[in-house]
């Protein structure tokens, strides 16, 4: 098992540049299998216009942006955080179209497709950079991951590999989902995207811990911290190679309905 490897770590080690090696869509990269499986949770969960509200936050959104791809087609404002600034620059760099900011064009082209839009692609483009209006710092294992700021409860939260990367154990990953739960409204739904059974991954040489999860472990810290789960959805690795890269063993997204405070 990879020694763990805390915000401090994300802050000095973690490297935007090569973890967005995986987001070389159609590269046939190990990235491929679970981001096509996200994107298609995603676009169900939120194109569809089933979940709707006026402002979303997404906790350890890392440089990535294709989680916001679907979802401001729902939501009126999108929040985006994570606690590495190079993270948060590379975000910043391409909702500002800064020159040498990443190309997503492939994968926006990808989900306007699963939307039954493939042309559109631009207008996606402007739409994400008109729907995030902010990118904050984060840490889930604060009591307000988003200190010093204070934001308003939101109608939804999103969270793409994020307790498996921030948490050591179980019983921080259920402090996590406390501390995520305060940032929600009561009735309020949290988007859970991630992998299971993964131990590590690496990001170009450096390899970073991950909390092993199944199922059960994610119901029961929910059920523990006042949310329902509302649904669930898994499919197996498929990819039989690579596992140096990462160890995961499926793909998980779920809704999750805070009913209570924790
Ligand atoms: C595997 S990346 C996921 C990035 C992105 N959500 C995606 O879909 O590709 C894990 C992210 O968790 C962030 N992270 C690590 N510790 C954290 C913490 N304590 N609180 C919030 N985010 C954390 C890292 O900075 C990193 O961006």
């Amino acid at each position: 098992m990879a020694e763990f490897t805390g915000r401090d770590v994300y802050q000095a080690e973690f490297d935007p540049r090569a973890y967005l090696e995986y987001f070389q869509f159609g590269a046939g990269t190990l990235g491929d299998e679970a981001l096509e499986f996200y994107l298609k949770q995603l676009c169900k969960t939120f194109a569809a216009g089933r979940l709707k509200g006026d402002t979303l936050l997404d906790l350890a959104s890392g440089p990535t942006i294709h989680q916001f791809l679907s979802a401001c087609e729902s939501f009126g404002s999108i929040v985006a955080s994570d606690p590495v600034d190079r993270n948060r620059q590379e975000i910043e760099m391409w909702l500002k179209k800064k020159p040498g900011a990443f190309d997503w064009a492939p994968i926006v082209k990808h989900v306007c497709e699963l939307e039954g839009n493939r042309d559109k692609w631009a207008e996606k483009e402007a739409k994400v950079r008109k729907t995030v209006q902010q990118v904050l710092y984060c840490d889930v294992l604060q009591s307000n991951p988003l200190a010093p700021v204070t934001l308003p409860q939101v109608d939804c939260v999103l969270a793409v590999e994020c307790l498996e990367a921030a948490c050591k154990d179980l019983s921080s990953m259920q402090a996590a989902l406390k501390n995520i739960s305060s940032l929600l409204k009561l009735g309020g739904t949290l988007v859970l995207v991630g992998i299971l059974g993964c131990s590590f991954y690496m990001v170009g040489s450096r390899k970073f811990s991950s909390l092993v999860l199944t199922e059960k472990n994610l119901r029961d810290a929910l059920h523990a911290t006042g949310f329902a789960v509302v649904e669930y959805e898994a499919e197996p690795r498929f990819d039989k190679d690579m596992y140096d890269a990462c160890d995961f063993t499926s793909k998980f997204c779920l809704l999750a309905r805070k009913e209570k405070e924790a």
